[in-house]
């Protein structure tokens, strides 16, 4: 039982893995932190549990019981003598703002993991994967109950965490900020790893040391974002990429998210996970519940490659869900990059003709098939087939395609509403906006309120109509700006802070709606590029475009990025015409970086050379022969690309009998030592093929390192060694 409990001590103790977690209800009923690290045995850690360290100006609580300012505390409070970040911020109706939370009772759900109502959550396969812990804390005065739920995972060093706040209470409370989680370290000399980025430049790494006082990771953008992820590591400062300690936090949520960690007064690090509390506000009426997005906290002493190996182990095996969680990926050919607005099904079968030459499996239409829409002025909102632009019905577009013998993909982007469209002259009250001040306009176009439920119904009628129209199996689900003028009409004044929130619960809603609808159709989500790539739309989309940039020098330092927190299979990656986009590579080194993903082309194939549509069937059978690796292999980041003009990154069976090694060169140098790469990951005792006909062993492999002759001197070049263990 990874969860257990000692009546004695009232220490709980959390296996996750070969990772342990600790803490303890001190006599006074708070709930204290112990350890979170490497497994520990069982001891009683009660000496852990430190009380007697107050500075001065820590004040004690009205009971006299140690300071809670200096205290490693697992969901503190607010506003009663701790004044770090809280987990749990509340108003009372008489406007005063304090919680202090003590334990109350806990129940240990052995094999179980409840849902999380309305929101995207990791799941068990079976009773085996994994125990939840759930704890209820008090505050008596506010009628208050926050329940801490703890999923330890059975097989992988993975904690997630969420709470419920219950209002037990007679009256309303004002629920102003309410964490996932909170971690508390006794120590502050953590490097921080985080994810930044902008719009065709995501999730690019950073790592900077801890100080004291407060580094946040957040976005109020109502998105997850370009600019920053909700992800974060903290590390030993001797952490590599294969060695040392790691600690990853992540949440399952695509909206505002808040990741702090605050180094205070006594060198400790306290780590706080959750909804942004900027413009949150919640009225939780008595009798109501509401639930936080889940965090997810997991451990490594493998260094941050192991810590991203059990994160994508963990999303591909319990978050992502449906017929596409097995199946491999079509190969695509999206009329983007190819048309823009500039098509009709003439053009679009063209394409599907000469790409059916080369192996493709899936034509997808991208924008501007809709309503009136020849640019991105209009028509966002009236998802009705242009049948006069496209020439025929969409049915006999569709059919046209199949008969080449490709699929047929569709793009809509339901969170969007055009002024210039039908639906906004019908409806301009469901654009998010604030009465009588003006509407920002992204893209020249707003948000659409998907808190409303007339706007959820509208959505989910419109697009299951055109869903039905035609044998469409594959769906872009776009959002190409942030969310301003966050207000709802139909919402009273002191209810506005929930807008942001509850917009995510609409969009999850239809979400689920639709892919329980459209069970065969396979989702893939975008915000132009990659400004939305999260767990949450992870839950319902197996897949998310990765960036608008399809430069391929640009994406190794985008997917080496975005490899951190997210499995390799769920990032869609293309390859880009070698006549523009980027820098003039050839298809065989834009199709060599895109192995690594949801493997498509982003260009028009009329317009191929004879050899460069050999080049597209190349890549294509050679992306066939490694898919099922890079799909569920392990991966392992050797050579980055932030430190030098080369990159090089691998993929493993999970039992070890195959491997992948790709080399790039960006830019090369004269004169230069041969480059050696070091792969990973291997049996070290077993015999390895490699493609070139040698044989070694593991070990020789891993630590005398392959040579990449003649590999320098030429810009761009790239390798692919394959290794295929010897039986
Ligand atoms: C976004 C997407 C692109 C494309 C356009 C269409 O930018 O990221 O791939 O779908 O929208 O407008």
């Amino acid at each position: 039982m990874p969860i257990h409990y000692d009546e004695f001590t009232q220490i709980f103790h959390l296996q996750a893995g070969q990772s342990s977690y600790a803490m303890q209800v001190s006599d006074e009923g708070y709930l204290c932190h112990l350890y979170y690290g490497k497994h520990i045995s069982r001891d009683d850690l009660s000496y852990l549990n430190e009380t007697g360290r107050g500075a001065s100006f820590s004040p004690n609580p009205a009971d006299g019981s140690p300071t809670l300012d200096t205290r490693l505390q697992e969901f503190p409070g607010a506003g009663v003598g701790d004044f770090r970040q809280s987990a749990c911020g509340v108003r009372a109706t008489n406007g005063a703002y304090a919680v202090e939370l003590k334990y109350i009772s806990h129940n240990i759900l052995a094999g179980q993991k409840p849902a999380l109502p309305g929101l995207p959550a990791y799941y068990l396969n079976s009773a085996a994967d994994g125990d939840t812990l759930e704890i209820t804390m008090e505050d008596a005065l506010l009628g208050l109950h926050v329940k801490l739920y703890y999923c330890a995972f059975a097989g992988e060093n993975i904690i997630t965490r969420w709470a419920v706040a219950e209002n037990h209470g007679a009256a309303t409370l004002s629920l102003e900020n309410l964490q996932s989680a909170c971690v508390e370290f006794p120590r502050m000399n953590f490097d921080m790893v985080s994810l930044h980025g902008a719009w065709n430049r995501e999730r690019h790494v950073e790592r900077h040391p801890l100080f004291h006082g407060s580094t946040v990771i957040a976005s109020n953008r109502g998105s997850s974002s370009h600019q920053l992820n909700p992800f974060a590591v903290l590390c030993d400062k001797h952490t590599t990429e294969h060695t040392g300690q790691a600690y990853g936090v992540q949440l399952v949520y695509s909206g505002n998210f808040k990741i702090e960690a605050q180094v205070n007064q006594m060198h400790c690090t306290r780590l706080c996970v959750g909804i942004n509390p900027d413009n949150f506000a919640w009225q939780l009426q008595p009798g109501e519940s509401f639930t936080t997005p889940e965090a997810v906290l997991s451990y490594s002493d493998e260094g941050i490659g192991g810590l991203s190996r059990t994160l994508h182990r963990l999303t591909r095996n319990n978050l992502v869900r449906g017929e596409w969680k097995q199946k491999l990926r079509p190969i695509k050919i999206n009329s983007w990059e190819a048309a823009y607005f500039d098509f009709n099904a003439d053009k679009l079968v063209a394409f599907a003709r000469e790409a059916a030459k080369t192996d493709v499996d899936l034509l997808v239409m991208d924008d501007g098939w809709f309503g009136a829409r020849s640019d991105d002025k209009t028509s966002l909102g009236d998802w009705f087939v242009n049948e006069e632009k496209l020439g025929c019905t969409l049915k006999e577009l569709a059919e046209r395609v199949n008969a080449e013998g490709l699929d047929f993909g569709i793009w809509f982007e339901p969170e969007m509403i055009s002024p210039e469209s039908e639906l906004y002259r019908k409806h301009p009250d469901w654009a998010l906006h604030i009465p009588d001040r003006g509407r920002s306009l992204g893209r020249r176009q707003c948000v659409i309120n998907m808190a409303l439920p007339e706007v959820q119904d509208y959505l989910f009628d419109c697009i299951s109509a055109v869903l039905k129209q035609a044998n469409i199996t594959y769906l872009k689900w776009d959002f190409n700006r942030n969310l301003t003028e966050v207000f709802c009409h139909s919402l009273p004044a002191n209810q506005q802070g929930e807008v942001g929130h509850r917009f995510y619960l609409g969009l999850y809603d239809l979400c689920e709606r639709l892919t329980t609808a459209f069970p065969h159709i396979l989702f893939e989500s975008c915000s132009g590029g990659g400004g939305r790539f999260d767990l949450g739309m992870l839950y319902y989309m197996p897949q998310t475009w990765t960036s608008d940039n399809t430069d391929p020098v640009d994406r190794l330092k985008i997917q080496w990025g975005t490899s951190m927190a997210y499995p390799l299979a769920t990032m869609g990656a293309h390859v880009a015409a070698p006549y523009g986009h980027g820098r003039a590579n050839k298809i065989p080194y834009r199709a060599s970086v895109a192995t690594t993903g949801a493997f498509g082309y982003e260009l028009d194939p009329t317009k191929l050379t004879v050899e460069q549509i050999d080049e597209m069937r190349a890549a294509n059978a050679a992306f066939r022969e490694v898919q099922q690796l890079v799909t569920t292999g392990d991966f392992y980041r050797l050579i980055s690309p932030f430190e030098g003009r080369t990159c090089a990154w691998q993929f493993v069976s999970p039992d070890k009998s195959e491997a992948l090694v790709q080399c790039f060169v960006v830019l090369s140098e004269h004169n230069e030592w041969d480059l050696r790469v070091y792969p990973q990951g291997l049996d070290a005792d077993a015999q390895y093929e490699l493609d070139c006909g040698a044989v070694l062993h593991g070990n020789t492999i891993m630590h005398a390192g392959l040579r990449l002759q003649d590999f320098g001197g030429r810009d761009f070049a790239h390798r692919n060694i394959y290794l295929k263990k010897l039986v």
